[in-house]
């Protein structure tokens, strides 16, 4: 029987979480750390481009928090006609729209554990009284950086599959676990989340609970995801005398466990670009036809 899961979107919707999550995200992620990791944001811009040659096209980044991998993307392109920043903290989704160039932006809070709304097509491309589009619809980019680790992947996968239509482009970002075998190569990445930064952020989610959990302690390990066994997930529990709760959990495939996950969407690999050391990919992928 798995324990009860907080929301991810627990960890990050309040602003003073957001902050402390900036914070971790300065001190002790290898994205901040290693210019590798930062290329492979840019890296996509080429076959974005080869896909789309110079046609007007709109954004739509979900779970951008603040930007930043966006923005190496996007200084890669011409700006976007329409850029629609949304993430469950609206505060860092409105600094993303104020960071990334375009030439309407807008910015939404968004549950990506539900259906993506239809609300979200209509301000992408907006329609006129009587429903007929006031401009013709360009193809769409769906970034979803970062998110894939902490919602259930082949699910939030298949929602935003839903949303896309013929020759729109997403491109996401996966943690992977460096090597063949997921638990592992999860073992080797495990410092970069069970250390006191990353600890005080999720000490202070757990301490804003109402009702408040019994006392405990946290305990990070690597354990099967109940939806899907061969998956690794780094887990935060909170432990207490009589319950457990699993406060944080990060997905770490291997890439042939990403692209079995592009199969079962249904979508395509168009292209992907892997860290030299294994411990993250980017896939731009489309609908299947
Ligand atoms: C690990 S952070 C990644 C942020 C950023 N894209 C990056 O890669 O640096 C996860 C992001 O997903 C957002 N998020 C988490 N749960 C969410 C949910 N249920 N709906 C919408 N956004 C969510 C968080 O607010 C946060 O911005």
């Amino acid at each position: 029987m798995p324990h009860p899961h907080l929301p991810a979107a627990c960890l990050y919707s309040r602003p003073s979480l957001g902050r402390l999550w900036k914070k971790v995200q300065l001190t002790c992620s290898p994205f901040v750390q290693r210019p590798e990791l930062q290329r492979l944001y840019r890296l996509p811009s080429s076959a974005i481009r080869r896909h789309w040659g110079r046609r007007p096209y709109s954004v739509l980044a979900l779970g951008c928090a603040d930007g930043v991998k966006e923005s190496l993307l996007l200084e890669k392109l011409p700006p976007p006609a329409v850029l629609l920043a949304a993430d469950t903290n609206p505060g860092l989704a409105r600094l993303a729209a104020t960071r990334l160039a375009a030439r309407t932006k807008l910015w939404r809070k968004i549950d990506l554990t539900r259906p993506l709304p239809a609300s979200l097509a209509r301000d992408l491309h907006p329609v006129s009284s009587n429903g007929i589009p006031i401009a013709r619809r360009h193809p769409l980019l769906i970034t979803l950086f970062g998110v894939l680790p902490n919602l259930p992947p082949l699910p939030l996968l298949k929602r935003v599959a839903r949303f896309l239509r013929p020759n729109d482009l997403l491109l996401f970002s996966a943690n992977l676990a460096p090597g063949t075998c997921g638990f592992s190569g999860a073992l080797r990445v495990l410092s970069q989340y069970d250390n006191p930064p990353t600890r005080s952020w999720l000490e202070s989610a757990v301490g804003r609970l109402r009702p408040r959990l019994p006392k405990g302690r946290m305990q990070f390990g690597i354990f099967p995801d109940p939806r899907q066994k061969s998956l690794a997930r780094i887990e935060a529990r909170w432990i207490g005398a009589k319950k457990t709760l699993t406060v944080f959990s990060s997905r770490r495939p291997t890439s042939s466990q990403v692209e079995a996950w592009i199969r079962a969407a249904p979508m395509q690999k168009v292209a992907c670009y892997l860290d030299p050391l294994g411990e993250e990919g980017v896939w731009l992928v489309a609908r299947r036809a």
